[in-house]
């Protein structure tokens, strides 16, 4: 053989071996054969059978609240034993009918059968499979109440004229509309065909996406990259589309489109700001949805089509930081994953880390230390009140809704985490350092053990400042550490020196200079002041600066809060109102344990909730149900 074919000979053995170790797109791969960890919030049997594709076949019924359709999933199997069953996550679906083929083309019926419910993991599903079954159809329809679907009437529309329906599946609610193994170390990629209301538009977190707004109420879709399932979405409305950049955009209700337009004008930027820094954007199109105000989340990652709460449109881009974080998710998170939910802070810490750099990037250093402060000061207050083992990384959330693992401390502390490693040596070598894990870990689901592996082999063993008893006490320890970094911001000192100035009653309220105030500096200025300020003190603020009347949902969601804690009767109707038409948990949760602290609250919370609820997604609703010691009714 000539060099060259000798060259080309070995060149083409290693690419087999590396296309069979790559497997199905799983991280810890041995002699071919997938090793999964132990995941405590699914079902599912991956070490012997796994899905490796899910084909949705589904038609969205708004009269009867339910998708209902079938869906055919790639099966391969990963043991010896070839009789072992498929096991699925379910939570209440009914399930019509299963069958199995080994072409894909023709299908014959095979048995199933549901186990016991669990409150917080839902029903396994066993399906029988002949050992050379290649393919899983499952007819199913969805309950009118699946916990990761929202049905919304007309009047809770922008328009008021259409219904809405959108799906959130983080952390496991992928299960409630899709029967399929619901732990986010199995990575599928997904096609669907979706039939509903001819005048309305459907999205997917996928390919297939309509830009001129063309209905029909058959539309096609294709996921071609191996995501977890908790990245499926789907959303059906009177929606339409506009550009924002080359490969950016946003879907709206029609009359939310040029608001939304204007707010995420910023995009396009944002995602070039992260390719400089972390690589190639590697999904396509970057577009967001933009939903109504029920959306329980700030945002959600789902791929190609982030989902986002019409909250963050103060009409001054000052909520953004919320699009810089989705959009990081499109590296940490959807290319490199969470492997069990007890490594979520893979996910956030990661993605708030990276969400503050390209705050700096496209806003300068000032922005990004404004939020640094304020978010290591919430994670500060969260910390206080919590239990030790819940400020743990890595933490344990055996036989808990993980849900519970849904704090600052995976966001924060992680963030925290990485921008400490960052100052230890240097941001060069932190950025090429993180740059190389994403490439290494793409489309791989990794546990925290391994990300301290690779930590230890590429950063800490050429920079021995790093001390391993140190990155063991951030991710496996209770409390922030004693070297944790401290954000700085200049601007914040001006705002406290006001603050300050004020109390003392050396100014009044309209000698404050906070004429250009951004919306980060108020937010510093409201959460700085003492809890007990006093309606009196409230009432000369707002005559001064009309903060009830704040359209900034952030900073109206502090002055509420205040309202409550000083019983600021002036701002009572705006509570009621920002309590029955906004559904993000995060500002309704807050507001209602407030309420409920006294008995007068508790009535008035009450009253309010029996208004709300029925507007509120179920997620919200479980929330607030606890809160309110409510009768769980899902
Ligand atoms: N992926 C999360 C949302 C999530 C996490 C949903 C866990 C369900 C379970 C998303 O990226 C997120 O963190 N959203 C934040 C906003 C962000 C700017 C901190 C939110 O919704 O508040
Ligand atoms: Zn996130």
């Amino acid at each position: 053989m000539t060099k060259l074919k000798t060259l080309i000979f070995f060149l083409s053995i290693a690419l087999m071996f590396g296309a069979i170790s790559a497997g199905v797109g799983n991280a810890q791969t041995s002699n071919n054969i997938q090793t999964f960890a132990e995941d405590f919030h699914s079902y599912a049997n991956p070490q012997a059978v796994s899905v490796t594709n899910v084909d949705l076949d589904w038609n969205v019924l708004f009269d009867q609240k339910m998708i209902k359709g079938t869906a055919t999933l790639s099966v391969a199997r990963n043991s010896i034993d070839k009789t072992a069953p498929l096991v699925l996550d379910t939570r209440d679906l009914k399930i019509e009918k299963a069958e199995t083929s080994v072409d894909g083309k023709t299908f014959k019926k095979t048995t199933f059968k549901l186990g016991a419910a669990d409150k917080f993991l839902g029903t396994p599903l066993t399906v029988q499979l002949p050992p050379d079954a290649k393919f899983v159809r499952i007819a199913y329809a969805t309950s009118p109440t699946a916990s990761g679907l929202q049905w919304l009437a007309p009047e809770q529309t922008a328009g008021k004229k259409m219904p809405f329906m959108f799906s959130q599946a983080q952390a496991i609610h992928a299960r409630s509309f899709i029967p399929l193994q619901d732990s986010p170390q199995i990575r599928v990629t997904y096609s669907a065909r979706v039939r509903t209301p001819k005048n309305l538009l459907a999205v997917m977190s996928a390919e297939g996406n309509s830009q001129n707004s063309a209905r029909g109420g058959d539309y096609k879709f294709k996921m071609t990259r191996p995501i977890p399932p908790y990245l499926i979405a789907i959303a059906v409305g009177d929606l339409q589309f506009q550009s924002l950049g080359r490969r950016t955009g946003v879907y709206t209700e029609p009359s939310m489109i040029e608001k939304s337009a204007f707010e995420l004008a910023d995009t396009e930027k944002m995602v070039e700001a992260t390719e400089k820094i972390y690589g190639a954007y590697r999904w396509g199109r970057y577009d967001l949805l933009v939903l109504p105000p029920s959306f329980p989340f700030g945002g959600m990652e789902n791929p190609l089509l982030t989902f986002a709460t019409p909250t963050i449109l103060a009409g001054d881009k000052s909520l953004v930081s919320l699009v810089a974080h989705e959009l990081a998710h499109s590296w940490s998170g959807n290319l490199v994953t969470n492997a069990t939910w007890r490594d979520f802070w893979l996910n956030e810490g990661f993605t708030t880390y990276l969400e503050r750099r390209i705050i700096e990037a496209v806003y300068g250093v000032n922005r990004r230390e404004m939020e640094a402060v304020l978010g290591r000061r919430s994670l500060e207050q969260e910390l206080f009140g919590m239990e030790t083992r819940d400020q743990i990384l890595h933490v344990d959330l055996k036989g808990r809704d993980p849900d519970e693992g849904f704090t600052g401390v995976p966001y924060e502390k992680g963030a925290l985490f990485l921008r400490h490693l960052e100052e230890t040596v240097g941001r060069e070598k932190f950025d090429k350092f993180v740059r190389e894990y994403f490439d290494n870990f793409a489309f791989q689901s990794i546990t925290t053990e391994t990300f301290v592996d690779y930590l230890n082999k590429n950063l800490i063993a050429q920079n021995p400042q790093i001390s391993l008893t140190d990155v063991s006490e951030w991710i496996e320890k209770a409390g922030l550490p004693k070297n944790a970094p401290q954000p700085q911001s200049d601007a914040f000192a001006k705002v406290e020196a006001q603050t300050s100035r004020w109390l003392k009653n050396e100014i009044t309220a309209s000698g404050i200079a906070a004429k250009d105030w951004t919306t980060q500096e108020w937010l510093h200025f409201l959460t700085k002041l003492p809890a007990n300020i006093g309606a009196e003190r409230m009432l000369e603020l707002d005559k001064t600066f009309s903060l009830t009347k704040s359209g900034n949902s952030e900073i109206a969601f502090q002055w509420l809060l205040m309202g409550i804690k000083n019983d600021y009767a002036a701002a009572d109707s705006r509570l009621e109102e920002f309590l029955t038409t906004i559904g993000r948990r995060k500002f309704v949760k807050p507001l209602y344990e407030e309420l409920a602290k006294t008995s007068a609250g508790k009535k008035r919370a009450d009253t309010i909730y029996a208004k709300a609820r029925a507007g509120y997604h179920p997620i919200t609703r479980a929330s607030v149900d606890t809160i309110l010691k409510r009768e769980a009714s899902r």
